[in-house]
């Protein structure tokens, strides 16, 4: 027998009908803040990872699905969708336009990190890219969005907030950042002092208890931010407190990724566990620059479906549709072009097999269906069909051709 790999499971029974409502839902609402869907290749470049994820960051480093296909490229299963998206946005020239765009996503990513509960190597996100605006009223709308979905799917949260800083305030934040790690290092870990040179920021994220006590009287990017990030940050601060979503100011939130400046922020729960993070995003202001576009200001998130699976609540299904059964055999060919005419407005289930009328009462019962539409003797003489509503237990006759 051929199981699945490792970190890698189907989505079936309730998880798949939790995977679409999750879904529906979302994207009920992207559509409604104007996003439009894209959905890009799960393929790419590895170069495209390296250079926007970051060569420093784990996924990079450790948990990439990367191989050489058959014509020696050097591809990657994507780890995420910003990355691609940023991609198809530039190979499609929309950094030419002066236009905004809004783009919703939704599909399977790749990591190669050690399963538990809530982390998986194969997980589904759903996520939101916006192209071309720089106010903070987008910062805003996006974090509203977010919270949009989960107020609609159910879930509570804590929203954590924090500013990466921009390209005037970031690089005398981390020299400063610098000097406070290297006179630490003996007492830092292995992985922070790994980090002191490759993407010092990174450090404030350890979860080793020892450097968290360090790391407390490490400078802070809230103090050491400039004029415009501290202003946009007091504003989307007074945006999120005039419409009551409650936040809290995260100074030591970094991100696993590094294309990130300004805005970041994480959605997470307490009641999933350790792996706690069910929505992370920010802005990326400097990326599609960096990936050879014309500069374009862009923003934000990515939902991690499984991360919820756990607590949605599936709707209530009300009964719907019909359920075709012939107590006699020669009733089949009129029920099949029934069937033909009726699948085009809604569920309809025939059933082949000639059964008693209890029997297909109990099966139509049992599937969910409305309606049991049955043809005996009698009705095949008379041509007509018996029709019992399931729910309020109306019984009718009609004429075939009327039906
Ligand atoms: P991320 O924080 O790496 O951000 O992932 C977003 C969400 O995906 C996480 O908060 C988590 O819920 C879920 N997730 C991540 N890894 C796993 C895993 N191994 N198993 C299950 N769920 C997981 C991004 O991916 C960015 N692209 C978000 C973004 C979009 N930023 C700007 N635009």
């Amino acid at each position: 027998m051929i199981n699945p790999l490792r970190g890698m499971k189907d989505l079936i029974f309730e998880d798949s009908q939790k995977y679409v409502h999750i879904v529906t839902t979302a994207i009920k609402i992207a559509k409604n803040y104007g996003y439009s869907y894209i959905e890009t290749p799960i393929l790419e470049e590895t170069a495209l990872f390296k250079r926007s994820v970051g060569e420093s960051s784990d996924i990079v480093g450790k948990e990439m699905y990367q191989f050489i296909d058959k014509g020696d490229n050097d591809v990657c299963m994507r780890p995420e969708g910003t990355a691609g998206i940023v991609r198809a946005f530039i190979s499609n020239k929309l950094d030419r336009q002066d236009t905004v765009n809004r783009f919703y996503y939704y599909g399977p990513m790749f990591r190669y990190e050690r399963p538990q509960k809530g982390r998986l190597r194969s997980f589904h996100q759903f996520g939101c890219e916006s192209f071309g605006e720089a106010s903070v009223y987008e910062d805003f709308t996006i974090v509203s969005m977010i919270s949009d979905i989960f107020d609609a799917l159910g879930i509570r949260y804590n929203l954590e907030i924090n500013s990466l800083g921009d390209s005037n305030c970031m690089p005398a934040y981390r020299e400063k950042l610098i000097g406070f790690l290297e006179s630490k290092k003996e007492s830092l870990c292995e992985d922070c002092n790994r980090r002191i040179a490759t993407n010092p920021i990174r450090v404030l994220d350890c979860k080793n208890e020892h450097c968290r006590t360090i790391l407390q009287d490490a400078p802070k990017l809230i103090n050491n931010l400039c004029d415009t990030c501290k202003s946009d940050l007091d504003r989307l601060c007074q945006l999120l407190n005039e419409n009551k979503i409650a936040y809290t100011i995260n100074t030591n939130l970094v991100r696993g990724l590094d294309y990130y400046n300004k805005s970041a922020f994480e959605f997470v729960s307490t009641e999933v566990g350790a792996q706690s993070a069910i929505a992370g995003g920010g802005r990326y202001d400097k990326l599609v620059a960096f990936l050879g576009g014309r500069s374009t200001p862009a923003i934000g998130f990515a939902i991690g479906i499984e991360r919820i699976m756990d607590l949605v609540q599936l709707p209530e299904k009300p009964r719907e549709g019909l359920y075709l059964g012939a107590l006699d055999e020669r009733a089949l060919s009129s029920l099949l072009q029934i069937a033909k005419d009726k699948r085009g407005e809604q569920r309809v289930h025939l059933e082949y097999e000639k059964k008693s009328l209890k029997s297909h009462l109990k099966n139509a019962d049992k599937m969910g269906y409305l309606k049991a539409c049955i043809i005996g003797e009698d009705e095949l003489k008379n041509n007509t069909i018996w029709v019992k509503n399931l729910e309020n237990k109306e019984e009718q006759n009609f004429p075939i051709e009327k039906f």
